[in-house]
């Protein structure tokens, strides 16, 4: 018999979780308004919220803890996140901050000034809001297969060097500082981008003095995808893909959260010194001194040891092979799900899941509390919701996809709970015709709205 796939790791520490019943998720939904955010993590039975700062960190990860260094100024933490940062992504000059966009906010306030346009694949919701709140536009210049949910693609998170070259004629090169390339792209499914890709639109934009920064949250994962399916990739280990893909890259910011699993940490990484003295005051002001930025020397230390780790060619097929495991019980069963599988998420086409539900009662929000009621299982919407409301209109901007991500945190669930999953999912989908009506909204914010959104069942 051959010997089937395991896990790469035994677990050496757990924690209880608890099922509940129908009648208290309905309870503790309606007093959340239905938003999942509202929910306390102790009325969920598995957490698919985010694959974001909710990884389990391994032995080698909490050894460092231990050994940081608390200095207020250059900590041997913070001396080696210089080196695992120059020698992963050959950059000589980073700051650390707190998270993802705590990077962006930094970076930002250096390079995005009012009336600009930056050109990327499907923006972030953080990276959008830190652009339009500085009076800026982001402009989606995403590869349009990525938006159709049934064609396989092997890169569907590339930019459209077509749709970039038109940004870059249609726009003074002084009102474009940036490109941002997002790997792997979350909100259009966690779709890798090509090394090609990567290396195309660096040249392109090169060639109209646009600097190229990468959104790397998810670098690692993208690296994995390439290695696994761009030609000539099969023999590279995943650091020296990681270094090629920031050889064109003159800057990244990171969300430490996620391919470093470690629950908070984040930084920019700059190829130019004098980008990284600018953006150094700001982060003096946001976040703190420029050798800690927002973290404790600990954290730093167990960032370093993630990053590592999480760039080993083992953990990242455990991983992502954990996801398919779940991507293929639910494609069996007839389940709409974006195709080919992302590395950290599987998304749910929920416009084909509910077809007869309209667009204005936020049809992925419906499935996300369906989901919840059925199973205890918080997933989350990327749909209306997260598109917010345009800014100059403030009309709900309608995107092309309505996805239900259920986000696979990094080494915590089993695949007994991924059957759950599957389950519960399925059983959703049998009783589909059913639910004929969505949500409204009761109560707002004015920006990044999915977050605090108050809805009501129509
Ligand atoms: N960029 C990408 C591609 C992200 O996915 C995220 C966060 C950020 C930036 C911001 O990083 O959270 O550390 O401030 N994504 C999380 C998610 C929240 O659930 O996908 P952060």
């Amino acid at each position: 018999m051959e010997l089937p796939f395991a896990e790469l790791y035994k677990i050496k520490m757990v924690e209880t979780i608890k099922k509940s019943t129908r009648e208290q998720r309905d309870q503790w939904l309606a007093e959340a308004y239905n938003n999942v955010f509202n929910l306390r993590s102790e009325y969920v039975f598995i957490d698919l919220l985010t694959d974001s700062g909710t990884g389990a960190m391994s032995d080698k990860q909490w050894s460092q803890m231990m050994i940081g260094d608390e200095s207020y100024a250059g900590a041997s933490s913070y001396i080696n996140m210089k080196k695992i940062i120059k020698a992963l992504f050959g950059f000589n000059d980073f700051l650390p901050t707190h998270q993802g966009r705590a990077a962006e906010n930094v970076l930002f306030s250096v390079l995005v000034k009012q009336g600009n346009v930056i050109p990327g694949n499907s923006h972030f919701d953080t990276t959008k809001g830190h652009i339009e709140f500085r009076k800026a536009t982001a402009i989606d210049c995403t590869i349009d297969e990525a938006f159709d949910t049934t064609i396989y693609h092997p890169f569907k998170g590339n930019l459209d060097v077509t749709k970039l070259k038109a940004v870059y004629e249609n726009y003074p090169t002084a009102q474009v500082p940036m490109v941002i390339i997002t790997v792997t792209n979350n909100t259009s499914g966690g779709q890798p981008v090509s090394m090609q890709n990567i290396k195309e639109v660096a040249e392109l934009s090169r060639k109209h003095g646009v600097k190229v920064v990468l959104d790397s949250a998810r670098f690692a994962e993208n690296a994995y995808f390439i290695k696994k399916r761009e030609e000539g990739f099969a023999d590279k280990s995943i650091k020296e893909i990681v270094k090629e893909m920031y050889s064109y890259a003159d800057a990244m910011t990171m969300s430490s959260k996620k391919d470093a699993i470690v629950n908070m940490g984040g930084f920019i990484g700059f190829k130019e010194r004098e980008l990284y003295e600018k953006a150094s005051v700001y982060n003096i002001m946001f976040e703190g001194f420029v050798t800690y930025g927002g973290m404790s020397g600990r954290d730093m230390n167990a960032l370093c040891q993630g990053l590592d780790e999480g760039t080993e060619f083992d953990y990242l097929d455990t991983r992502i092979r954990q996801v398919e495991y779940l991507a293929d019980k639910l494609l069996d069963h007839g389940v709409p799900i974006l195709q080919p599988t992302g590395g950290h998420a599987i998304f749910i086409d929920a416009k084909k899941f509910f077809p007869e539900i309209a667009k204005e009662e936020y049809i992925a929000q419906t499935l996300v509390v369906e989901l919840y009621l059925e199973g205890g299982i918080r997933a989350v919407e990327v749909g209306t919701l997260l598109a917010d409301r345009d800014p100059e209109t403030r009309e709900n901007r309608y995107p092309a996809l309505e996805l239900v991500r259920l986000a696979i945190p990094r080494r915590v669930y089993t695949n007994s709970h991924m059957d759950y999953i599957a389950a519960a999912v399925c059983n959703v989908y049998d009783r589909r015709n059913t639910i004929k009506k969505g949500l409204t909204i009761k109560k707002e914010a004015s920006i990044m709205r999915h977050f605090t959104v108050e809805l009501e069942r129509l």
